[in-house]
């Protein structure tokens, strides 16, 4: 040992010197100081969550469960709700028809894993994280295109839809306008345009017919675009048991 300081620990011992000179100052900088470190706080398991919204048949403004039964199929909405940290938004999606397990493969290591297929009614409903794989784009940016609404996507991924249709129709796609990944959400989100390498990982929800209700309980598939693993990399949601599906206007 020299007692030499390296350059880089240099450096940061001068910023931690600094952060302290700016948090002396009167209480100002505390919270700046707080902010940049005090870590998120996450979770060691997945919380079983009910989903909530706003009935939109309802004049109360106050979310109440959400009715699986109500929900919209191929809705032109987008709708969200974070789970289980509240950086974490995911879609819930509903079709006209039963969606089928199946298997799903990640492009960028070749593995594969069981989709589960559909919940609810006719088995028609899913969820997957909203969190394009590629680079991290959120909703509305990425978003659930229905069968309507196909036609209106770039014309190269017309062109691509046209040629996968012969195969395997689609059911309506998730798209990220950002660099134009595309999704297949009828088939547990798997990779139809790149530059994406990995499919949305998606969430297994629980449907009770006795009140219609829906639980969100784990993430399955890839991690999570942007985080260490799906339950670190922020703050859980600050109800773990209650989580408000929301509406927002496409992009
Ligand atoms: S972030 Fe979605 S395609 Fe690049």
């Amino acid at each position: 040992m020299t007692g030499e300081v390296d350059p880089s620990r240099r450096g940061f011992l001068k910023a931690v010197v600094g952060l302290s000179a700016v948090a002396a100052v009167g209480g100002l900088g505390k919270g700046v100081v707080q902010n940049l470190i005090t870590p998120s706080v996450g979770l060691t398991s997945f919380p079983e969550t009910l989903l909530y919204w706003n009935d939109p048949s309802l004049p109360s403004s106050a979310p109440v469960p959400l009715k699986a039964s109500q929900f919209e199929a191929e809705s032109p909405s987008v709708w969200i709700y974070y789970y289980p940290l509240s950086d974490e938004p995911n879609f819930i999606i509903r079709f006209k028809e039963s969606v089928p397990p199946t298997k799903v493969t990640i492009d960028a290591t070749g593995v594969s894993y069981p989709f589960t297929g559909g919940v609810g009614p006719g088995n028609s409903i899913v969820s997957y994280s909203a969190i394009c794989q590629h680079l991290g784009c959120i909703p509305p940016v990425i978003h659930y295109y229905p069968p309507s609404q196909e036609s209106t996507l770039p014309s190269n991924v017309v062109s691509v839809l046209k040629t996968y249709n012969q195969t395997k129709p689609t059911h309506g796609v998730v798209h990220c306008n950002c660099h134009g990944s595309t999704y297949d959400p009828f088939r547990g989100a798997g990779i139809i345009t790149h530059p994406t390498q990995s499919p949305l990982p998606f969430v297994t929800l629980k449907y009770d017919p006795l009140t219609d209700n829906l639980y969100a309980k784990k993430l399955t598939g890839p991690v999570v675009f942007g985080h260490p693993s799906d339950l670190t990399g922020g703050n859980a949601i600050s109800n773990l048991g209650k989580t408000t599906v929301t509406k927002l206007a496409a992009s």
